[in-house]
């Protein structure tokens, strides 16, 4: 379906029975994702952003919910045709050295995936990995390379090139840029960029770093204990977030604009998450808002729209930001 979003995930449920209990890591996810966005998804550890970034890729099976991909139900895709789905839907691992063989060279991990799909012959393999470096800016040079000598950076690029081999629609990067150091961020992040560009790819990024989030993505989805507390276009958001919980991560992002900086409200959030095997009846956040109210613990909040044209869950959405702002 050519005008099917990339990503159409509904009522999306994942699970975990454990020894302690049920853990809810997902829990009602609805996640629509449009062809060649660049989308971030934000929250703290634990909220369930690598369940669901699993789930969307068929890394991790559903407890309930349904999941579509450029239009097809993501389930019967990949018992129909395992291969042809994942040539289509690519995952980027947050550490580039454990998802690579330690002892295959730069150029076999490049030229795997197509041996694998049993695309070209040697001559074609050999044109495409060289096209692959040069898509992700290293040189012919580390092809002979064990992943171990390379950089951090240079190891992410390699997993991207093979996470491209197979020429996929959709990117889905689970933190890729966690095990770098701050300086190679940028690069790294400008690289998914450039490739979204050059590509037209969709890609999606899990990620902690709420700036470089503001800074690339076109989309973003922010998690609390497995729910979506707020989705929307990332500036505007970004500049104006209707959900207690969003301002307050956003509140920890320090600004480059020294003026903003100085002036810009802090809300503490007081304490961890609570638990995903016990999550706190009404809305979920409710338990550490600087704003909840009475209705708040009685009432689970569905997303609904708000200013900034995205929705977020909140029964007090936009009331609540401008309580938030004048107490800070
Ligand atoms: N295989 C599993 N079995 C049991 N519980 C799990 C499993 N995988 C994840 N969980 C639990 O599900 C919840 C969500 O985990 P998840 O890894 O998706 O969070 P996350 O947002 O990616 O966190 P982080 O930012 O730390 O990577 C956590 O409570 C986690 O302990
Ligand atoms: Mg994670």
């Amino acid at each position: 379906m050519a005008d099917a979003p990339m990503i159409e995930a509904k009522g999306l449920k994942v699970h975990f029975q454990t020894a302690a209990g049920l853990v809810r890591a997902v829990d009602g996810v609805d996640l629509t994702v449009p062809k060649g966005a660049f989308h971030g998804i934000v929250g703290e550890s634990g909220c369930g952003k690598t369940t669901l970034a699993r789930a969307v890729a068929g890394l991790q099976k559903a407890t309930a919910g349904t999941v579509k991909i450029a239009g097809r139900d993501r389930a019967e895709w990949q018992a129909a045709d395992r291969r042809g789905f994942a040539r289509s839907v690519q995952f980027v691992f947050q550490d580039p050295l454990g998802s690579m063989s330690r002892r295959q060279t730069v150029g076999q991990t490049l030229e795997e995936p197509l041996l694998i799909h049993g695309l070209g012959n040697a001559g074609a393999r050999k044109a495409r990995v060289a096209e692959l470096l040069d898509l992700v800016a290293l040189p012919e040079t580390v092809l002979d390379r064990l992943p171990r000598s390379l950089s951090g950076g240079q190891r992410q690029r390699v997993s991207i090139a093979r996470a491209l081999a197979l020429d996929p629609q959709l990117l889905i990067a689970d933190e890729p840029l966690s095990a770098l150091d701050v300086s190679v961020r940028a690069q790294i992040v400008n690289l998914f960029a450039r490739l979204q560009e050059r590509l037209g790819l969709t890609i999606v990024i899990v990620a902690h770093d709420l700036a470089i989030v503001r800074e690339v993505c076109s989309s973003v989805t922010v998690m609390y204990l497995g729910r979506v507390a707020e989705e929307g276009a990332a500036k505007p958001l970004f500049s104006d977030p209707a959900h207690p919980y969003s301002q307050a991560l956003l509140s920890a992002v320090p600004s480059p604009d020294p003026r903003i900086e100085a002036t810009r409200p802090r809300i503490l959030l007081q304490g961890d998450p609570p638990s995903p095997r016990n999550p706190p009846p009404g809305c979920r956040f409710s338990t550490r808002c600087p704003v909840a109210e009475a209705a708040c613990r009685a009432e689970e909040p569905a997303l609904r729209p708000v200013a900034h044209g995205g929705r977020a869950a909140c029964l007090l959405a936009n009331a609540a930001q401008h309580a938030v702002i004048d107490h800070a």
